[in-house]
């Protein structure tokens, strides 16, 4: 079946760095995406593609929206979204006092599935399509973040959290039951559908040496698994690291010594790397997760996005809820441009773009899947209105290029401007839902 979508049409080709390179982005002021069978068929100029499109196809309408890739959020925690904006803690602290009480409610299944659904359609809700997706240490959490990701129709990575050590008892498994239950999941779920797992310890500090070992073991086993774990995000987190693993060079060799630095490997932070770090992480395939909200409100630090690409690291962008403070991706390109604007680096609005759609995606290895509009891939998209709201309309009135509205978007949008998301060419029905 044909669908096709009339409006303005705009998404990345590559990375078009901190210059804007008009290559790497195209624009189609009155645009055509033709959808057939969940799958994109083609997309151009409305002049073209109207007159040749067969006579039966519908065609929807949306001249004066925007329409972009569907958003990838590369790393956040399901578990931790009643917990958002709690007040006052650095990373450590903050875990303890707010996130593992919160996490332990997550032993409960009815309670799991209750918020992954509600997680599920905030994401939808604010344009968010694929996400990779911290669960709990319970496995029953990532059953039920996986059935809603799969009743949804969506593309989702996720997975059992392991930690070992240096946690709250409830909330810790052990090097043979956090594998042997990885396992389990990784048959039950990985690959079903539009579902991918991730082996996920949550810390190097959180686990024991048995525990990483395991962990570098199950992610042989399984090499077209992903490795989801966070990295050097806070001072102190790295002091204690050097002092866990007095052998080790640095915080990431910790994860390459126990073979946890591959192709799919995804790392949320990656503040405090050093130019060797950054180097490995390249040479490896590994991939970092931008996560600007989270870094300035636990005071984690500024990601050095120069510094990254220039070694030739793959990033994406990422809202890490609930350290992140918001869902939206919108707002976390916006807060990505003042971290790197801080640090005199610029973020124009079309690498944004790129950071939380075709690079995120190729952060997760599934650009050949999602992230664009190119003929072949997942039909996963976001139709942007301006006039969602009173400042972006007035604001959009007179935004003199497509670059320029797409900033400004970035900096006064939110879930009002998001006027629909489409999984594989189905409208979500969460977007169509009021928030309160
Ligand atoms: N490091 C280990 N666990 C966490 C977590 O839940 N959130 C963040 N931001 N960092 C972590
Ligand atoms: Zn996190």
């Amino acid at each position: 079946m044909q669908q096709a979508f009339r409006a303005s049409i705009l998404h990345c080709l590559a990375d078009p760095g901190p210059h804007a390179s008009e290559a790497a982005v195209e624009y189609f002021q009155d645009g055509i995406l033709l959808i057939e069978d969940g799958a994109v068929a083609q997309l151009g100029a409305a002049d073209e593609l109207l007159p040749a499109l067969p006579e039966n196809t519908a065609v929807e309408d949306l001249t004066g929206k925007l329409i972009v890739p569907g958003f990838v959020d590369c790393h956040v925690h399901y578990s931790q979204l009643d917990i958002i904006a709690s007040y006052g803690e650095q990373l450590l602290d903050w875990l303890n006092r707010y996130a593992y009480p919160a996490e332990a409610q997550f032993s409960d299944a009815q309670h799991a599935r209750s918020v992954a659904d509600v997680f599920l359609d905030e994401l939808l809700r604010n344009g968010t399509t694929t996400a990779m997706v911290f669960a709990t240490v319970f496995p029953q959490s990532v059953d039920a973040i996986f059935a809603a990701a799969e009743e949804r129709g969506m593309r989702l990575i996720a997975g059992k959290v392991l930690m070992d050590r240096l946690c709250p008892d409830e909330l810790s498994d052990s090097a043979e039951t956090g594998y042997a239950d990885s396992k389990t999941l990784i048959e039950r779920w990985h690959g079903k559908d539009r579902l991918g797992y991730a082996i996920t310890p949550r810390f190097a500090l959180t686990s024991t040496d048995e525990q990483l070992e395991a962990a570098g073991r199950l992610a042989s086993e399984y090499p077209d698994t992903w490795v989801h774990t966070h990295l050097a995000e806070n001072q102190e987190e790295v002091d204690q690291i050097a002092a866990q693993f007095p052998w080790s060079r640095s915080y990431l060799d910790v994860y390459d010594h126990f073979s946890l630095l591959r192709e799919r490997s995804v790392f949320a932070h990656c503040l405090h790397l050093d130019a060797a770090d950054r180097a490995l992480m390249a040479d490896k395939g590994g991939a970092g997760a931008f996560c600007p909200t989270s870094n300035l409100f636990l005071g984690s630090g500024l990601f050095d996005l120069q510094s990254m690409s220039d070694a030739g690291v793959k990033v994406g962008l990422a809202t890490d809820v609930g350290g992140g403070t918001s869902i939206s991706m919108l707002r976390t390109m916006s807060e990505a441009y003042k971290v790197l604007h801080l640090q005199g680096q610029s973020l124009p609005a079309s690498r944004a773009l790129y950071l939380a759609t075709l690079g995120a995606a190729s952060a997760l290895c599934l650009d050949d899947a999602i992230g664009n509009f190119e003929p072949g891939k997942e039909a996963d998209f976001v139709v942007l209105d301006p006039d969602g709201s009173t400042m972006t309309a007035r604001r959009a009135q007179s935004a003199a290029s497509i670059e320029e509205l797409m900033f400004a978007l970035i900096f006064l949008g939110d879930d009002r401007n998001v006027a629909a998301t489409y999984i594989q060419g189905q409208l979500s029905p969460a977007t169509a839902q009021a928030d309160r």
